[in-house]
């Protein structure tokens, strides 16, 4: 199958066109645009600052844009109600950077909580076999009755990305997931996060700046500058490239 033809039968699942978000003179996003693809890994590099977390807000509907349009799994995002916003975001799970587990709650409670949240989407008397299913798919059965302070760093993150996959979310976005863990540790979370695309066939957004991460788990990447996706394409390509700006993203 050539290339062009393998590309035209894949779905689209998010797609941001001509993104603008400024606050007062400083303009964020200045024409951005941006399509995830059904089953891919898109990993997105950005500096500090330019602008990826006000994309993420304006994804999900707690941040509204100047001007452009989002589509989420063929949902114009600013034609929804917001109960209908709210049940489109059971179908993203998010990855936050740091883990942000409740302390104050076992390891159990934190899986718990989304499924509470989310009635409608599913009852109540499986949680109990959705909890099980998510500790198994981050090989941690065995935590269910700690609390967060009694697991290591590298547990946490692992605990954080199965509270993002109970609700069998359709594209998960991770921000940082690698971010303040050691090699080692950053290797399984990867490898955890590519096992899991396999099994749902998700679609993920990764926002990093580890580039090792960006090798093993990319199919795809995008680079965030100056308010715009200033150069796409896949790894090799990007970090075989001569333009200078794009080189910094590599070293
Ligand atoms: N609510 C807000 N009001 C005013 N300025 C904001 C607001 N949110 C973000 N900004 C500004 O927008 C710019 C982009 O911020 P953003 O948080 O998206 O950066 P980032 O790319 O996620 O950076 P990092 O890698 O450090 O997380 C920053 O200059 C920030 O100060
Ligand atoms: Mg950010």
């Amino acid at each position: 199958m050539g290339e062009l033809q393998h590309k035209a039968r894949k779905k689209p699942v998010l797609q941001i066109k001509n993104l603008h978000k400024g606050f007062g003179d400083l303009e964020v996003l200045n024409g951005f645009n941006l399509t995830l693809f059904e089953g891919e890994n898109l990993v997105m590099m950005g500096k500090s600052g330019s602008g990826k977390s006000v994309m993420i807000k304006c994804l999900v509907g707690l941040m509204e844009p100047d001007q452009g349009s989002i589509e989420v799994l063929g949902n114009d995002i600013s034609t929804l109600a917001r109960h209908e916003m709210d049940e489109l975001r059971t179908e993203i799970g998010f990855l936050f950077q740091g883990s942000a587990l409740y302390d104050s709650m076992t390891v159990r409670e934190n899986l718990e909580f989304p499924l509470r949240r989310h009635t409608k989407k599913f009852d109540l008397k499986n949680t109990d076999a959705l909890v099980h299913e998510a500790l198994e798919n981050v090989g941690l059965p065995n935590t269910i009755n700690l609390m967060p302070a009694e697991l290591s760093g590298g547990m946490q993150r692992r605990i954080a990305l199965a509270r993002a996959l109970i609700l069998q979310p359709k594209i998960i976005l991770y921000d940082e997931p690698t971010t303040g863990l050691d090699p080692i540790t950053s290797k399984e979370i990867i490898e955890l996060m590519k096992t899991i695309q396999k099994k749902y066939n998700t679609s993920s957004l990764i926002i990093t700046h580890d580039v090792d991460c960006a090798r093993v788990i990319s199919n795809r990447m995008i680079l965030l500058l100056d308010g715009i996706n200033y150069a796409e394409g896949t790894f090799e390509e990007l970090s075989s490239s001569k333009d200078p700006k794009i080189m910094a993203f590599f070293k």
